[in-house]
C-alpha cells in the first residue's frame, strides 16, 4: 500500500493493526503534515442492506469525535472513503502505546504511572463534559510521548462505532479485560464506565497484573462482574499502600461507588501522590507546548503570524515546561523517589479464600447443578467455588443423575461437559 493514496493522503508506512483494520502513516500534502490513517475493514460494512446507514452513522460519529480538541486527545482531522475503503485521518503521534510498553517489559515508576493516569483522566473529564464516552479505554489506546511527560488518548468515541449494530457477526470485538460490568451486561452506561477501565489500566501498571483475568472470555467476564480484586499493594509489595483504596474505588462494581468524574479521580490521585511522596504536581506540569492557534486571543494581541509565531509559541512552551519541571524537581529534591514496582514472585495472602471456577455444561442442557449437596443453578453455568474438592451432581428429569468428586485449583476454570444418559 506504500506509495499509494487514500483520498488526498499519501500512504508512507504502516503504524499498526487493530480490530477495525490497518493504521497507516500518511502525509497530507495540502497542509504538509504527517497523519495517521485508520482504515476500516470492509467486513464491518459488509451488510449491503444497511451499508449506507452505517456509513452515514460512522461519518457522523467521527464528526462528533472530531469536535474534541484537547491537549491529551488524539485529534481527528477528516473522514472519507476512497475506492471502497473507509478511513479516518487523525493526528499522527510519534510515541509508544502503553500496551507496547507493557509488552516490552518496561516498568514505569510510580510518578510516571500517576502522571499518566492524571492525563488520561483529564482527557476523559473533558470528553465526558462534551457528551462523549470513549468506550474502549485500554493500554493500546493510550500513547506515551517521551517519558510520560505527555500522554495522548486515541480513538475517542470510535469504539462506539463498532458496538450495537456494528458488531462483526455478533462477535465481541477485542478482549474484554478492560470492560466495565455495566458495559458487559449490555445496559446503559456513562463516563464512569471509562473511569472503571482506566482503573484496570492503573492496576495493571502498578502491579504488572490484570485485576480480572481468566483462561477464557466467559471467566474474565464472570470475574469482572463478580470478583473483588486483591488490593494492588498485596499483589506487588512495592506499590505504596495509599494507592490501594484509590484503585479499588475506581473498580467498584456499582458506578455510584466509583469516582463520578475524571476530575474527582484526578483530585484523589494528586492528593494521594502528595501524601505518599510529599510532593505536589504543579498545575501547569502537563500543559506542554500549545499548538499554534490554541490561544487565538493572546496571539492576535501579540500580532505574530505564520512560522515565526509557531516557533515563538513552541519556544515559550518548551521554556515553560522546563521551568515548571525544574521547579517541581526542586520541590521533590529531598524526597525519596519510590523504586519502580517489580512483580513480587509467588505472593499469597493467607487470609483470602482461594476461589476457582467450574464451567458446567451438559447435553441436554438445563440440568440442576448440585455442589456439595446445594443447588447452585442449571446448566450451562459458570460457578465460582472455593478451591479444593467438591461433590458435583447433575440432576435432570427423565435422565440418570450423574455424580463425581472434582478438584478445583485456585483461579482456574474447570471445564465440565457431561452427556446425561436417559432413563
Ligand atoms: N494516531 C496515531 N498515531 C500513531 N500511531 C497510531 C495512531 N493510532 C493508532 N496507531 C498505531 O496503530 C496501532 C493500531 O491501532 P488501532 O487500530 O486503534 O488498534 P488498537 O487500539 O486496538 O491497538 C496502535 O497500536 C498504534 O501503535
Ligand atoms: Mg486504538
Amino acid at each position: 500500500m506504500t506509495g499509494k493514496t487514500l483520498g488526498r493522503y499519501k500512504i508512507t508506512g504502516i503504524l499498526g493493526k487493530g480490530a477495525m483494520g490497518v493504521v497507516y502513516k500518511g502525509h497530507d500534502p495540502k497542509i504538509d503534515r504527517q497523519v495517521a490513517l485508520k482504515t476500516i475493514r470492509s467486513e464491518i460494512f459488509a451488510d449491503e442492506s444497511n451499508r449506507e446507514e452505517l456509513l452515514r452513522r460512522f461519518q457522523q460519529e467521527a464528526q462528533i469525535a472530531g469536535r474534541l480538541s484537547h491537549n491529551h486527545i488524539v485529534g481527528i482531522y477528516d473522514v472519507g472513503e476512497d475506492d471502497g475503503i473507509t478511513y479516518i485521518a487523525m493526528e499522527y503521534i510519534d510515541g509508544k502505546s502503553l500496551d507496547k510498553i507493557i509488552k516490552d517489559g518496561i516498568r514505569l515508576s510510580i510518578d510516571q504511572i500517576v502522571f499518566t493516569a492524571i492525563q488520561v483522566c483529564d482527557a476523559l473529564d473533558y470528553a465526558h463534559r462534551h457528551g462523549i464516552i470513549h468506550r474502549d479505554i485500554k493500554p493500546a489506546n493510550i500513547i506515551i510521548i517521551g517519558d510520560a511527560n505527555k500522554v495522548k488518548v486515541a480513538d475517542f468515541g470510535i469504539a462506539k462505532l463498532v458496538d450495537a449494530d456494528m458488531t462483526i457477526g455478533k462477535r465481541l470485538m477485542g478482549t474484554p479485560y478492560y470492560m466495565s460490568p455495566e458495559q458487559i451486561k449490555g445496559g446503559k452506561y456513562d463516563g464512569r464506565s471509562d473511569l472503571f477501565s482506566l482503573g484496570i489500566v492503573l492496576y495493571e501498571l502498578l502491579t504488572g497484573k490484570k485485576p480480572f483475568s481468566g483462561e477464557d472470555i466467559s471467566t474474565i467476564i464472570h470475574n469482572i462482574i463478580n470478583q473483588t480484586p486483591l488490593p494492588p499493594g498485596k499483589v506487588n509489595s512495592n506499590v505504596p499502600h495509599l494507592f490501594n483504596k484509590v484503585v479499588l474505588k475506581a473498580l467498584a462494581k456499582d458506578p455510584g461507588d466509583r469516582y463520578q468524574t475524571g476530575h474527582e479521580f484526578i483530585n484523589t490521585l494528586r492528593s494521594t501522590f502528595k501524601d505518599d511522596a510529599g510532593a505536589t504536581i504543579p498545575d501547569g506540569y502537563f500543559k506542554t507546548i500549545q499548538k499554534a492557534g490554541d490561544r487565538p486571543e493572546l496571539l492576535e494581541k501579540i500580532g505574530l503570524r505564520g512560522k515565526f509565531r509557531r516557533l515563538l509559541v513552541a519556544a515559550v512552551g518548551v521554556l515553560l515546561v522546563i521551568m515548571s519541571y525544574s521547579l517541581w524537581l526542586k520541590k521533590r529534591e529531598k524526597q525519596i523517589t519510590p523504586p519502580p514496582p517489580t512483580i513480587s514472585e509467588g505472593y499469597k495472602d493467607k487470609s483470602i479464600i482461594k476461589m476457582g471456577y467450574i464451567n458446567v455444561k451438559s447435553d441436554p442442557p438445563n440440568a440442576n447443578i448440585f455442589i456439595d449437596g446445594k443447588n447452585r443453578g442449571i446448566t450451562p453455568y459458570l460457578l465460582e467455588v472455593s478451591s479444593g474438592r467438591h461433590e458435583v451432581k447433575l440432576i435432570k428429569e427423565g435422565y440418570l443423575s450423574w455424580e463425581a468428586t472434582l478438584e478445583v485449583q485456585e483461579n482456574e476454570t474447570l471445564n465440565l461437559f457431561q452427556t446425561l444418559k436417559s432413563r
